[in-house]
């Protein structure tokens, strides 16, 4: 069980402090299937980040299966089976897919079939890209699906993906909705998925919408989707404070 208690998270700027997020509560069950999504600039990513220990917030605890994961580096929170696909995935020049693959398993001995089964997931063929640099000379989406598979191999309790959509031909991304949907049915992890993607949203147990720094409101698929897609007005009832208005 993940649970965050009060998070806040300040940057101190020239001209004072920007407050980037406002005591976020949050408590996610094993196994559940949780979409964070709202407005571009919201704080999604920094809720992730933080979740990952990539950012230290500046006020509030995390507790990772009743463990105060606080003051923990990612590393560690790694070792305790939390793992975050970056909205941009950094490139690792000299390293192969295959080794990529082979690092996040902790498989020393990781076979081909294996990866093939990981990259498939992704809708990529092993074939074309186990032997390929993650570098410059990957596509976007090319290194967002690898990146993905890594998390995947690493099979982490709790997954994190950052607008896993993000760049991905409508193929693979049919394929890796089915991935995600599985993993669910399966029971084998918690998910945290960042998405604007009405076919994303679709399969959470719960969607969170957060808007300037905060919770804007909480509930199921059923309940939010229809409400942010049938508004037509520049301002979405869900971010209303209060919660659905309409
Ligand atoms: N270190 C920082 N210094 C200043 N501003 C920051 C810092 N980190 C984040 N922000 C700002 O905080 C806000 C939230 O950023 P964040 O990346 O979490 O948003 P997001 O909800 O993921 O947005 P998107 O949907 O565009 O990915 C943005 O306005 C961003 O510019
Ligand atoms: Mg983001």
């Amino acid at each position: 069980m993940l649970e965050l208690k009060g998070i806040g998270y300040t940057v101190r700027e020239a001209d004072g402090e920007l407050g980037i997020l406002n005591d976020i509560s949050l408590t996610i069950d094993d196994h559940r299937l949780v979409v964070f999504t709202g407005p571009n600039g919201g704080g999604k990513t920094t809720l992730a980040k933080i979740i990952m220990g990539l950012v230290k917030p500046t006020s509030g605890r995390i507790l990772w299966n009743g463990q105060d994961i606080t003051d923990l580096g990612i590393t560690e929170r790694a070792k305790l089976g939390i793992s975050y696909g970056f909205q941009q995935p950094p490139r690792f020049k000299g390293l192969t897919v295959r080794s990529l693959l082979t690092i996040a398993s902790g498989d020393g001995k990781l076979s081909k079939d294996r990866c093939c089964q990981y990259l498939t997931k992704v809708g990529l063929c092993a074939n074309d890209y186990l032997d390929r640099e993650v570098d410059v000379s990957l596509s976007g989406g090319e290194v967002k699906r690898i990146e993905i598979a890594s998390i995947l191999a690493r099979g982490s309790e709790l997954m994190i993906f950052d607008e896993p959509e993000a760049g991905i031909d409508l193929w693979s991304f049919a394929r890796l909705t089915e991935t995600f949907e599985q993993i669910h049915a399966e029971g084998r992890a918690t998910m945290i998925i960042i998405s604007h993607q009405e076919r994303i949203i679709s399969l959470a147990d719960e969607v969170v919408v957060v808007g300037d720094g905060e919770i804007r409101h909480r509930g199921s698929a059923q309940e939010i989707l229809p409400k942010i897609l049938a508004d037509t007005t520049s301002i979405c009832p869900v971010l209303t404070k209060g919660g659905v208005s309409k």
